[in-house]
């Protein structure tokens, strides 16, 4: 195959940002058909990217006949059943994070996997792909500096968002697997280890409806790695700049900051309010280059019959460990994994 022919489902904040990429910036790839049970908004993307497969219904986008590749972003809760049946149906798959939202279905998603060698599945973990987050990582495992000694890394959205967080909330497994997923997936890359034990704590401090969901508005945890590598994550759902995803790395010989100062480009601002720099304010337009890249690699996969370097199992075990958190957020206790 040189071409690879993708239908893509969900064209909601993320979706729409994959559609168009997928239309117009990815070498070797064809948007070929899009879904969404929103009617209105499928035809106007159909109509602004001139695409004629339009489906309501994602068993009929399966069933089309011209779709090679299925790229889910769609609620997280569909996630692993659109997996199993796009794979059934012999489609390559491209799925968002998190993987499922209980353990029980990256399980599901894991058998559709295996029972489907020869097709190529790929999870979204896409800070894997962003420039500076691979440039770091490959200086980590030349071993520049040295032996990790601490991973510390920050996800925080911004505070203009928390209506959307809150509608969200009851539906996203928390803020450990909604947010933090990125954060653990790059722990566990960094380091090349696992966690050993977790402490988590938070709470409500801005907007007590979170602990409906049992869960906080900002919350923590603090890993013991079996590498004896320190790992803190904080996800949070109140920052009044903007979009803030920050990490550091400490090690014995160095060490790495990624994005400390979560700038939107180069420019300095010199006005009445002192000297400044503005901060992004969304994940699309932080990782936009990160989400072209990580579906470019997903075609050049299928193309060239390789498996992703992000598999099935990263899913679930990052899945795993979130929920753990999440246990030991709400229980208090320190939890060995
Ligand atoms: P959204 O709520 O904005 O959009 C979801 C879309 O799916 C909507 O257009 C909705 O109509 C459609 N939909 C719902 N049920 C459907 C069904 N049965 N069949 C077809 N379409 C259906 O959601 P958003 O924020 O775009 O997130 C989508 C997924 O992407 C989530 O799993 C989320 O965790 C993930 N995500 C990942 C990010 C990343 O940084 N990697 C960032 C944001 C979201």
């Amino acid at each position: 195959m040189n071409n690879v022919r993708i239908g893509s489902v969900g064209l909601g904040r993320l979706g729409l940002q994959h559609a168009v990429n997928i239309a117009s910036r990815i070498q070797h790839a064809e948007l070929i058909a899009l879904c969404d049970v929103d009617e209105t908004k499928l035809e106007e993307t159909a109509d602004k990217l001139g695409i004629i497969h339009k489906f309501s219904s994602f068993d009929d986008l399966i069933a089309c006949n011209d779709v090679d590749a299925v790229v889910i972003v769609s609620p997280s809760a569909l996630h692993t059943e659109q997996i199993a049946s796009a794979m059934a149906a012999k489609k390559h798959v491209f799925s968002e994070k998190p993987l499922g939202t209980t353990v029980a279905e990256c399980k599901i998603a894991e058998k559709a996997v295996e029972e489907h060698p020869e097709l190529i599945f790929m999870l979204g973990f896409m800070r894997r792909f962003d420039e500076s987050y691979k440039y770091a990582r490959d200086k980590v495992a030349a071993g520049e500096i040295g032996k990790p000694i601490l991973f510390r890394s920050y996800s925080q959205d911004p505070e203009k968002f928390i209506e959307g967080a809150i509608a969200f909330a009851p539906h996203s497994g928390g803020q450990f697997l909604d947010m933090a997923v990125h954060d653990i997936d790059l722990a566990r890359w960094f380091t090349g280890s696992e966690p050993e034990t977790v402490y988590a704590i938070g709470g409500c401090y801005a907007h007590k409806e979170f602990a409906a969901s049992k869960d906080g508005d900002n919350v923590s945890c603090l890993m013991k790695f079996k590498n004896d590598c320190m790992v803190f994550i904080f996800a949070g759902r109140t920052a009044p700049h903007g979009y803030n995803v920050e990490t550091e790395i400490i090690g014995t010989k160095g060490i790495l900051r990624i994005a400390s100062i979560p700038q939107k480009n180069l420019v300095e601002i010199l006005d009445d309010n002192g000297v400044r720099r503005e901060c992004s304010q969304n994940f699309l337009e932080r990782f936009d280059t990160a989400y072209v890249n990580e579906i470019q690699e997903f075609v050049n996969c299928i193309i060239e019959n390789r498996k992703p370097t992000v598999s099935v199992y990263d899913g679930t075990r990052v899945s795993e460990i979130a929920y753990t958190c999440k246990s030991a957020f709400e229980s208090g206790e320190l939890i060995k994994f």
